[in-house]
């Protein structure tokens, strides 16, 4: 587990800021407005997978204007380095019967495409009203599942990102932009 004992470490842990605040602003309204042209009087839940799209989620979910719901859940990978597929398994599930409801993952990253992936096939078997997924970044690079999200805002060079709920080591989760891990210092 990494620590920084000065702010100017932490800073220097830093590369370039890749996407701006004002940028991510722009996808959420994007997000929102895609959200909100779902709506056909069924319920709408919008399912967070903890803690990366925390902050995604929160900012789209103020600008939804149609009645939606939020949900929480969180997974474990683990890999075996025999295979670039790795399983996925659920450690907080929903507290939710998610039949009858349009739900929709909103995810931080879409990277090798293993969670989502596997998340897809647990939450389908469930019968919701519709499954999709909408995802902040996507890392198309990095795929070794064949798989898209229904709405994705940025696609992204295959670097190591930080900020807007993405971390190193729980680090820089709460910056307000996406930047990119200065991988000499850390
Ligand atoms: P997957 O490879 O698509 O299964 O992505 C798994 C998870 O890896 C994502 O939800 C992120 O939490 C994490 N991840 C992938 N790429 C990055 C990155 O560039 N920065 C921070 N976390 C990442």
């Amino acid at each position: 587990m990494k620590h920084f004992h000065s702010i100017e470490e932490y800073k220097n842990g830093l590369a370039e800021i890749l996407i701006t605040e004002e940028q991510i602003e722009e996808a959420v309204t994007k997000a929102a407005k895609y959200i909100d042209d779902l709506y056909d009087g069924s319920p709408i839940l919008l399912v967070s997978i903890l803690k990366g799209s925390v902050l995604f989620l929160s900012d789209i979910c103020k600008k939804v204007t149609v009645p939606c719901e939020l949900g929480f859940m969180r997974t474990r990978s683990y890999f075996d380095s025999t295979s670039p597929v790795c399983s996925v398994s659920i450690t907080m599930d929903l507290d939710y019967d998610i039949s009858g409801y349009h739900v929709v993952i909103i995810e931080d990253i879409v990277d090798t495409g293993n969670t989502i992936n596997e998340v897809l096939k647990m939450l389908r078997v469930r019968g919701p009203r519709s499954l999709r997924v909408v995802t902040l970044l996507d890392k198309p690079s990095r795929r070794v599942i064949d798989l898209n999200a229904d709405l994705s805002l940025f696609t992204i060079p295959d670097r190591f990102v930080v900020g807007y709920g993405l971390d190193f080591d729980e680090y820089y989760r709460t910056l307000p932009y996406i930047a990119v891990l200065n991988t000499e210092i850390i």
